[in-house]
């Protein structure tokens, strides 16, 4: 078998839609063909190179499903710690840029409060957030942004209250959140900026707390990381809120975007389908989170501590920064017949758009049931909700870790 390197003589630019200005630019919700083409075909590890601090960064893209599985799965080999540097976000500090025990110890602190049970018991909670953003969407006539006037103050409101962050601060987490993903050199700044200013504010909440608990998720993050660095005590909870609000509020929104716009087994759309179809709504999404996952660009990288061979082969050399793709996993017809199909029974659908292994989405309980509790709202209260413009007028966001439109103009 060949090797990644000997395969491909000129290294890819990633992510693959970024522009000469080194802006990545995704033009709507669908992936880009490669990750599809490079999952079924070749070695399924794929030499690419990216812009991160000025300097350019070479990688293997991971594409074969047992191979990203290999790389998620193996803390000991792949190293999330070792590969900040090739991050095209900041999140050392964070969960996300932290392996073994220590991560261990800082996911620890709070996994009991996002398992299963623990989220089922937060049914109630989500749904009326939903109802009380339905509501609001509906005072506003018959048009709206669905992102800005539901999606979004829906997904940040429920993690905040989780949190124990006071009302009137809620917003301010927006603008936060928006500028910390943003992965382009040209925001680079603005984004530390968000940082900083993101952990002022957490640090004076925590200490708050400790002087005064309030039972509330802060309240536990206080006591539970106060031998923590102050840097890994701020950071927990900005990691919630982070990748709370923003990755499930973006999935609420293209995901409506692709079943408006797609027609589905004879129906005009999924969404008609789904009308009619309520029982189909789990897979649906399940479905639709394998073919549109958050990502935008593989974020993530993964640098090897000593030489190994991946499922599938081929060998890697220590040193090398591997980026396990889990949108070409995705996609790769040995476990997706058919990949690019949409079907809404598929069964099983082991899709690994909420990662997989140590740093498998600590909230993925609670991204799926706000994602479901949404669309699912939508679809009995709104049956008739259409985009507002034709759909290739949506832009979507640029230069930015997670997949979205810029804003979803709605009608009913
Ligand atoms: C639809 C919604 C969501 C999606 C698609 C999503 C996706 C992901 C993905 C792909 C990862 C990285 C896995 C890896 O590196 O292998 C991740 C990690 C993480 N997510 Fe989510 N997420 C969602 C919702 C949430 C929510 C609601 C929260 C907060 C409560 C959250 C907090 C986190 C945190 C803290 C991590 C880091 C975990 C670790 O490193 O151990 N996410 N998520």
């Amino acid at each position: 078998m060949l090797t990644p390197r000997q395969e491909t003589v000129t290294p890819l630019r990633h992510p693959f839609h970024v522009d000469d200005d080194g802006v990545n630019r995704p033009p709507g919700p669908d992936k880009h063909p490669y990750y599809g083409h490079f999952a079924a075909t070749g070695s399924g590890v794929v030499p690419v190179v990216r812009q991160v601090n000025g300097e350019s960064v070479s990688a293997l893209l991971i594409c074969r499903y047992a191979d990203v599985k290999a790389v998620l799965r193996r803390q000991d080999v792949f190293s999330r710690a070792a590969a900040t540097t090739a991050d095209a976000i900041d999140v050392t500090g964070t969960m996300l840029g932290m392996d073994g025990a220590e991560h261990a110890r800082v996911r620890g602190t709070v996994k009991d409060l996002f398992t299963r049970p623990a989220v089922a018991r937060l049914r109630g909670r989500v749904e009326a957030e939903a109802a009380a953003q339905l509501a609001a969407l509906l005072a506003r006539g018959n048009r709206a942004d669905l992102l800005r006037d539901f999606a979004i103050p829906f997904t940040l409101h429920v993690i905040c209250d989780l949190l124990g962050l006071p009302h009137q601060d809620w917003a301010r987490f927006r603008r936060w959140g928006d500028l910390f993903l943003a992965d382009s050199e040209l925001t680079r700044d603005e984004a530390a900026r968000s940082t900083q200013e993101m952990g002022a504010y957490l640090w004076e909440q925590l200490e708050n707390r400790r002087g005064c608990p309030a039972g509330d998720m802060l309240t536990r993050i206080a006591g539970t990381t106060a031998d923590q660095p102050v840097d890994v005590q701020i950071k927990l909870p900005i990691s919630l809120v982070v990748g709370g609000w923003e990755t499930a509020a973006n999935s609420i929104a293209t995901f409506v975007h692709v079943l408006r716009t797609r027609p589905y087994r004879g129906y005009g759309s999924g969404w008609e389908y789904l009308v009619d179809h309520p029982e189909k709504l789990d897979s649906a999404i399940n479905e639709l989170e394998r073919l549109h996952s958050i990502s935008n660009a593989d974020d993530l990288p993964r640098r090897v501590l000593a030489d190994v061979k991946l499922p599938s082969g081929v060998r890697l050399t220590a040193g090398d920064v591997v980026i396990p793709s889990h949108d070409a996993a995705n996609r790769d017809p040995r476990v997706f017949p058919d990949p690019e199909r949409m079907d809404f029974d598929r069964d099983p659908n082991p899709h690994l758009s909420f990662g997989y292994g140590p740093h498998y989405c600590v909230g993925a309980h609670l991204g799926a049931l706000e994602v479901r509790t949404a669309i699912g709202l939508l679809l009995r209260e709104l049956p008739g909700l259409r985009l507002a413009v034709p759909a290739d007028e949506v832009r979507w966001k640029a230069g930015h870790a997670v997949l979205g439109p810029q804003e979803l103009p709605v009608e009913w």
